[in-house]
């Protein structure tokens, strides 16, 4: 069994301070309102409540729950869609909203799902863009932070589904078993 020591990696006063940058681009290239908020459960909650409580906007939320982690630290490679959206997405101008992106095959797959459905848009915003073991390609039109890579927690994130209350986003440092 490996042992994993914490390090901070964004307090939240550099998360509350980007996230409200964000809710500002949101709010002024959706002038209208009118935008569906769907986040990706369970790691986008912490994030998508401070996202749309900061937006200028009118907007509608949804979730959606897709598994692609096992209990590990690596991604299984599998996308298994748990819980669909309530509120049918044609028509609507729809911002996917995710905590992190690593692999990518979570957010360019059920981007792919959500593109047969005939929403009026599509963009994707994530707090954490992951970029150092990227299989699928991921357009991202919102992004909080970029970073190469690390075992991150916190703010929504987990580790073997604890750890998703913290303010602030660490990192899992491998100090070996
Ligand atoms: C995490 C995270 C993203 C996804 C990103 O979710 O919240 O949705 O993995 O990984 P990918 O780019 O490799 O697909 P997870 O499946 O761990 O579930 P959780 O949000 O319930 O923790």
């Amino acid at each position: 069994m490996r042992n994993y020591r914490k390090k901070v990696l964004f307090d939240h006063e550099a998360i509350s301070s980007r996230v409200e940058e964000l809710a500002a681009e949101i709010s002024a290239r959706h002038p209208e309102g009118e935008i569906l908020l769907i986040g990706i459960l369970k790691g986008a909650f912490m994030f998508m409540a401070d996202l749309v409580r900061r937006l200028s906007v009118p907007c509608e939320v949804d979730f959606v729950k897709i598994s692609s982690y096992g209990s590990g630290t690596a991604s299984s490679g599998k996308l298994n869609i748990l819980l669909d959206t309530s509120i049918p997405v044609e028509g609507r101008a729809v911002i996917l909203v995710d905590d992190i992106v690593d692999s990518g095959l979570t957010l360019n797959e059920y981007r792919q799902a959500l593109e047969a459905r005939s929403p009026r848009s599509i963009e994707t915003i994530a707090l954490i863009d992951k970029t150092g073991r990227r299989e699928k390609h991921v357009h991202l039109d919102y992004c909080g932070f970029r970073i190469e890579e690390g075992f991150v927690v916190g703010y929504g994130l987990d580790c073997n589904e604890f750890g998703r209350q913290t303010g602030d986003i660490y990192v899992l440092e491998d100090i070996g078993s």
